[in-house]
């Protein structure tokens, strides 16, 4: 599976539309899927399958993580897309997303499926991964069982719009402040217990769609909230929200120099040549074990989205 790639970006294409399956190739997105729920209509499933296999058959992708976002289980369409997709395309599929899951059964049924379908086209089992949308309060009270339903779950994905229906929120803008509610962040529950249940399972956590898409600002301040939380990534829906989205979920460059120079001091003082000490001084910081595990995560983002480092530390010479 697709463990720690990458998710900065992931941007939702219509798998109905030849065009912006085309377009969606050239785009520095970390990975794409495409869609057979929300964007497509009823009477265009079946094509859109077809299409689909078409284009991953295609290839072009770039190392991008390849996705198909398949319909809920609450429609009669989830098992001919899964089967389509697989059958035609399994090859050259990275993960499935799957929408509205409420019950770790949901998982479970995907994960049966698969690997019966891997098993006879002799696909490698359990190489194709599973992203479960909680886009509802369901779903959101089962989330540490549907992290924990298959080993294939490569990352926990948040549902805004179809979540903020199903609680009866009070607006129509997603990821902003629902009007009335003046005390705090009416998203914060939301966001901290997908964060929580995404990093217990050792997966990741994917912020959804900003949908005001020339609104480049808002998508700035909603989509910083996350990444500030500490969320993995967030769909896009437009070219025009690509470098945002990167740049927010990318360490910031000195950010991610310091954590690279503490990791190498810190492994240099607490090995024999530098003293072999526990806590130790990186200029007028004071780094332990402690700030390892921090620099860690900043630096494996850094590692993940490809960034170099233009300042690295080197151990004292007297
Ligand atoms: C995405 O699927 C959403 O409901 O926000
Ligand atoms: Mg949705």
């Amino acid at each position: 599976m697709d463990g720690r790639r990458a998710r900065r970006s992931c941007l939702a294409v219509p798998g109905s539309s030849a065009k912006m399956i085309d377009k969606a190739r050239g785009l520095a997105v970390d990975q794409f899927f495409l869609d057979l729920e929300d964007a497509v209509a009823p009477l265009a499933k079946a094509e859109a399958r077809d299409r689909i296999v078409g284009a991953l058959n295609e290839g072009g992708w770039d190392g991008k993580i390849r996705s198909v976002r398949v319909n809920a289980l609450d429609t009669e369409w989830t098992y001919r897309d899964v089967v389509t997709v697989v059958e035609g395309a399994g090859a050259e599929l990275d993960t499935i997303v799957l929408p509205k899951v409420s019950t770790p059964d949901h998982v479970r049924w995907l994960d049966l499926t698969l690997t019966q379908i891997e098993r006879a086209t002799g696909l490698e089992v359990g190489r194709i991964g599973i992203e479960p949308q909680i886009e509802d309060a369901a779903g959101l009270v089962a989330i540490d069982a549907i992290a924990a339903a298959s080993p294939r779950v490569a990352a926990l994905v948040y549902g805004p719009a179809d979540f903020m229906a199903s609680i009866n929120m009070r607006s129509l803008v997603v990821g902003h402040q629902p009007p009335g509610y003046d005390v705090g962040d009416a998203y914060h529950y939301t966001l901290m217990r997908i964060l929580i249940a995404a990093r217990a399972a050792g997966v990741q956590a994917i912020d959804g769609p900003y949908l005001q898409i020339k609104d480049v600002d808002g998508l700035r301040q909603v989509g910083g909230r996350t990444a500030a939380l500490g969320f993995d990534g967030k769909w896009v829906l437009h070219p025009a929200q690509v470098d945002a989205v990167n740049e927010l979920f990318s360490p910031r460059q000195e950010d991610y120099d310091h954590a690279e120079n503490i990791l190498d001091a810190y492994e240099w003082h607490t090995s024999a040549a530098g003293g072999a000490r526990g806590a130790a001084m990186l200029g007028d910081e004071m780094i332990d074990e402690a700030s390892r595990k921090m620099a860690l995560v900043i630096a494996g983002k850094g590692r993940a989205a490809g960034m170099t480092r233009t300042n690295p530390w080197t151990p004292p010479t007297d």
